[in-house]
C-alpha cells in the first residue's frame, strides 16, 4: 500500500517535472523565434524582454515627434536634429534597447500627431500644463523653464509694459502665446509663428518689435546676435515633460525610471553641460 503511494507520488511529479519543461521548452521557443523575425540589428534577448514591457509602433524603434526649430533643445543641423533633448531621448532609447527616431512636425499638430498614433513619444520641450494633461500622459519633468521678453537691443521695449500698441511676435499653439494673450492686453497685434526661429527672423526684419518665447531658448538665438537682447526674464515656473499617449503607463514608467538612472549616474549632468555649461 505504501509502496503504491510512493509510486504515484513518484509519477505525479514526473508528470509535473515533464509539462514544466515543455511549457518552458515552448515558451523558449517562441521568444526566439519574435526575436529572429523582429532583427536584422543585434539585439539580446535580455533587452528584448525589457523592451516587451511595453509596446512601440514599430518593434525596436521609439518614434518621437518635435518641432526640431527650438535650439538649443532641437534644432537640424544638416539633416540631423541635435540639441539637449534629441542628447536625452537618444540616451533614453539606447537604455531602453529603442533606435530613436525623429519626425519633424509642426508645434501645434504635435499631440494630435501623437494621439493619431503616428508617434510613441513627443519630446519637443513641451511645457507641462493641466489642460495638455487632459490629452496626454507627461513623463516626470526633466528641465524648468521660464518665459521672456526679446527685443532689439536699441529698442525702448525693455519690459512687458511697454508693449502698448507693439506687435508681439509667438509661436503658435504654445504657452508663450497663451502668456502674451492673457498679460499682453494693451498690445497692437500678437502675430503667430509656425516656429520660434520664424518668430526671431521676423524680429531682426523689424517686421515685429518682440518676442515672447522660453528663456533658455530666446538666450541662445540672440546670444551670436548683437541687434537682439533679452529684455527680461518672465517667471512662469514651466517645466519641460516628455508627452505619451493617455494610458500609455508602461512606456512612462520605463522612461520615468531611465531618466531617473540618468540623473544618478552623472550622464544626465553630462548632456546638461554639454548644451547648457556648467550647472550653477
Ligand atoms: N515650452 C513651450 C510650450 O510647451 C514651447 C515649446 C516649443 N517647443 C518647440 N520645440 N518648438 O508651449
Amino acid at each position: 500500500m505504501v509502496a503504491l503511494k510512493k509510486v504515484r507520488i513518484i509519477v505525479v511529479v514526473a508528470i509535473v517535472a515533464l509539462m514544466a519543461l515543455i511549457a518552458a521548452g515552448c515558451s523558449g521557443s517562441e521568444t526566439k523565434t519574435s526575436t529572429d523575425t523582429k532583427s536584422t540589428d543585434t539585439k539580446t534577448s535580455t533587452s528584448e524582454a525589457k523592451a516587451a514591457a511595453f509596446e512601440t509602433i514599430k518593434a525596436g524603434e521609439l518614434q518621437v515627434g518635435s518641432d526640431i526649430a527650438f535650439p538649443p533643445f532641437e534644432n537640424m543641423e544638416g539633416s540631423d536634429p541635435v540639441g539637449f533633448d534629441v542628447d536625452l531621448m537618444k540616451e533614453i532609447g539606447e537604455r531602453l534597447n529603442l533606435s530613436v527616431v525623429f519626425t519633424n512636425n509642426k508645434f501645434d499638430g504635435l499631440i494630435p500627431s501623437l494621439n493619431s498614433k503616428k508617434f510613441d513619444a513627443v519630446v519637443s520641450a513641451m511645457t507641462i500644463t493641466d489642460d495638455r494633461k487632459k490629452e496626454v500622459l507627461f513623463s516626470d519633468p526633466y528641465i524648468d523653464s521660464n518665459q521672456s521678453l526679446a527685443s532689439k537691443a536699441n529698442s525702448d521695449i525693455k519690459d512687458v509694459a511697454n508693449l502698448k500698441g507693439k506687435i508681439v511676435g509667438v509661436q503658435t499653439g504654445t504657452t508663450g502665446q497663451d502668456w502674451t494673450k492673457k498679460h499682453v492686453v494693451s498690445a497692437k497685434e500678437i502675430k503667430s509663428y509656425d516656429t520660434a526661429l520664424d518668430a526671431f527672423t521676423a524680429l531682426q526684419a523689424g517686421q515685429i518689435d518682440a518676442v515672447i518665447n522660453d528663456l533658455p531658448v530666446s538666450a541662445y538665438i540672440v546670444k551670436d546676435k548683437p541687434e537682439l537682447k533679452i529684455m527680461q526674464e518672465i517667471k512662469t515656473d514651466e517645466s519641460y515633460g516628455i508627452a505619451m499617449k493617455l494610458g500609455d503607463t508602461k512606456l512612462a514608467e520605463a522612461i520615468n525610471k531611465t531618466l531617473a538612472d540618468m540623473k544618478k549616474d552623472g550622464s544626465y549632468d553630462k548632456v546638461y553641460e554639454k548644451w547648457f555649461g556648467k550647472k550653477k
